[in-house]
């Protein structure tokens, strides 16, 4: 070897469990794992572990609707990434949950360093609060209008559609999106992480870390913003870690979700041999340690992260590898248009060293979005690997195997082309090193271009046909297989099965990536087995069909959108007789309206203003839901609801009964 062995720990980000992998997900895994496949190669130690994302409040609440224990959601969905990543060729060295007492117990220590060391402190905040729930609510977890724009129904974190910040306080008519019920604010302690604190370590961290310069140019816009103290805690109910010294306080998930790196890594550490945790972990280590994330969660990982580990004694990473997300076609993955493709929906119709491949083809090393487009997709994997790569051995083998007895020639003819795949090594390895994997491509397939030439240069298949040639027939298909097996050395971290399979036709046990500048000679080959078949469009278009319809099978499951005559027969639809209406101060679409109900009267704010005077309204009937909980609301609680159709602004009308019904009556 000729470069020294460096001792290497790599991640890729925790996935949630509570939904499946799908073709997003798998641009981070597979680049990852062609990343590590690489140093591997290079005779690197290389480790590469990952776990589930075990904790927060979508994973207790969707295992609380499925009427599960959120350990056995958890392990389910484990056992299916697990699954999946194997078949896609993901070869992690541990795949661990952080749902784990090694987790627990590095999170606990880390967050008491903290705490003693006065990075950590706790006060009293409000929070928005689900009386009927009796929990505290994500952000997220609240929907109102927006503040800024006025859109309706948008999320407690930033407005959909006009891109603001808000905050469930915000939100004008804020609804819990649990139990549909009007939030309170509540008061509760919450623990901080000080930040700010760590600004000029972090500056420095940027700088050593090499960061690629989008991801530099968002650290100095967070950096302008100033950095905030981070709330590290929430309240139960909650699926995580009880925070230690307290009843029903919990680590944010995000707290102990990257410090599930250290406790994967410490797991695979306990049941092996020569791998040191602390020669990993500790301040000064000389391992380098690398994580491969989604742009989305760069603030995390270059912020939150290595400050974290910075107060708490440990190394920070070398650097974070962030790429952009995919789209499909074009455009954001699309339950309808059948491109949310799920992992397991593609291994069913298709070979997945594929993806790995089209995937190489197109990833650089920024955040870059890419795209998946799936009849480019096709193209290119029958054009390149099919018509090109595996073309150049299935032009030679034949020959070999029944006019040689399956023996490769003692020598190269063409030393000198030979010359130009190993002066490739290099380069191509510094672009796998680089992530510049679409670079890496080009040049293999630029080789594989100069390959096949060379057979059509010396039609081996007309040689053999003249007795003074056949002799050299065996040179020329030497020289072929020769090229075809550096350029699968190279190519065996993006597509590990079918350099296995060409290494075995080969006759080899084992490759390195300096193999691929040693000439294979005079040895005997097995049969020549097809090492890949082309690409059907049948085959995606199925892979879309069946997303679409996987899709609309699980929505019909999910949605309860089919109610038995016992559900209806709960709504109590009543006649209602407007007795007075009226504009509400402070709320531009609301009218609030006094309803005679025979036996009793209401008040109901309705958002129909934009569609009625008030005074045309007096007098008229209208239907009513009357059971509904009473809401409340800033102007007063409102009791019932009024029921009209229309998408809402002017476009919205009331439903009248024809004429003979009286307030009270029962509508069904
Ligand atoms: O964004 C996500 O999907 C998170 N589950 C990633 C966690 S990465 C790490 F910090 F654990
Ligand atoms: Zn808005």
């Amino acid at each position: 070897m000729s470069q020294q062995q460096r001792k290497i720990l790599v991640t890729s980000a925790l996935p949630y469990a509570n939904g499946p992998i799908h073709m997003g997900h798998l641009v981070e895994y597979l680049q990852t794992d062609i990343w590590v496949r690489f140093q591997k190669l290079r005779g690197h130690q290389c480790t590469y572990v990952c776990a589930s994302d075990a904790h927060g409040t979508p994973i207790m609440l969707k295992a609380r609707e499925l009427g599960i224990a959120p350990e056995e959601l958890t392990e389910k969905v484990s056992a299916e990434f697990i699954r999946d990543f194997s078949d896609f060729g993901v070869d992690f060295d541990n795949y661990y949950t952080t749902h784990s007492a090694e987790n627990e117990a590095f999170v606990s220590q880390i967050f008491t360093t903290l705490k003693d060391a006065g990075d950590v402190y706790s006060r009293t905040i409000e929070q928005s609060y689900d009386e009927k729930e009796g929990m505290f609510l994500p952000d997220r977890f609240v929907r109102g209008t927006c503040p800024k724009c006025k859109s309706d129904d948008q999320p407690g974190d930033a407005c959909e559609v006009c891109g603001t910040t808000n905050t469930p306080e915000s939100l004008i008519d804020p609804v819990s999106v649990l139990s549909g019920s009007t939030p309170v604010q509540r008061e509760s302690e919450h623990y901080f992480f000080r930040l700010g604190q760590y600004e000029q370590h972090l500056r420095q961290w940027m700088t050593d870390a090499k960061l690629d310069k989008n991801v530099v140019s968002k650290l100095d816009e967070w950096f302008d913003a100033g950095l905030h103290d981070w709330d590290i805690s929430r309240d139960a109910p909650y699926f995580g870690f009880k925070i230690p010294g307290t009843d029903d306080k919990y680590f944010y998930v995000w707290l102990d979700a990257p410090v599930g790196y250290m406790a994967s890594f410490k797991n695979l550490c306990d049941r092996t041999d020569g791998l040191d945790f602390d020669e990993y972990w500790k301040a000064d280590s000389e391992a380098e340690m690398y994580h491969f994330i989604g742009k989305d969660i760069m603030y995390f990982h270059t912020l939150f992260w290595p400050a974290v580990l910075k107060g708490a004694g440990y190394r920070a990473p070398t650097s974070v590898f962030a790429h952009g997300f995919l789209t499909v076609n074009g455009q954001k993955m699309s339950k309808s248009r059948g491109t949310f493709i799920q992992a397991r929906t593609y291994l069913d119709n298709l070979n997945p060293e594929f993806l790995r491949y089209y995937y190489a083809a197109k990833l650089g090393p920024t955040i870059e979005d890419i795209d998946l487009n799936l009849e480019d997709f096709t193209a290119r994997v029958n054009s390149d690997l099919v018509g090109k790569l595996i073309n150049i051995a299935s032009r030679c083998a034949g020959f070999i195997s029944k006019r040689f007895d399956g023996q490769l020639a003692d020598s190269l003819p063409d030393e000198k082309l030979f010359a130009e795949f190993t002066a490739a090594s290099e380069i191509i390895a510094q672009h796998f090193e680089r992530r510049e994997y679409s670079k890496a491509m080009r040049h293999i397939m630029a080789l594989a271009d100069q390959a096949n030439r060379y057979i059509d240069e010396k039609k081996p298949w007309l040689m053999i046909k003249n007795e003074e040639q056949v002799a050299e027939v065996q040179l020329v298909c030497t020289q072929g297989l020769n090229m075809f097996r550096s350029l699968m050395i190279y190519l065996a971290p993006v597509i590990p099965t079918v350099a296995q399979d060409a290494r075995s036709f080969l006759n080899e046990t084992s490759w390195q990536w300096s193999s691929a500048s040693t000439p294979l000679l005079a040895a005997t080959l097995n049969k020549f087995k097809p090492l890949l078949t082309r690409v059907e469009t049948e085959q995606v278009e199925r892979i879309v069909e069946q997303s679409r319809e996987s899709t609309a099978v699980a929505e019909k499951e999910q949605q309860d959108d089919i109610i038995s005559i016992d559900d209806f027969m709960k709504v109590d639809l009543r006649i209602a007789r407007i007795d007075n209406a009226e504009p509400v101060e402070g709320a531009d679409k609301l009218l609030a309206l006094s309803l005679d109900l025979g036996e009793s009267k209401r008040q109901v704010f309705a958002g129909i203003k934009a569609a009625y005077d008030p005074q045309t309204l007096i007098g008229r009937h209208v239907v009513v839901v009357a059971n509904l909980a009473p809401r409340k609301m800033r102007f007063g609680v409102s009791e019932g609801m009024v029921l009209a159709s229309g998408p809402g602004g002017e476009d919205i009308y009331l439903l009248s009964p024809d004429e003979g019904a009286k307030p009270g009556m029962r509508v069904k």
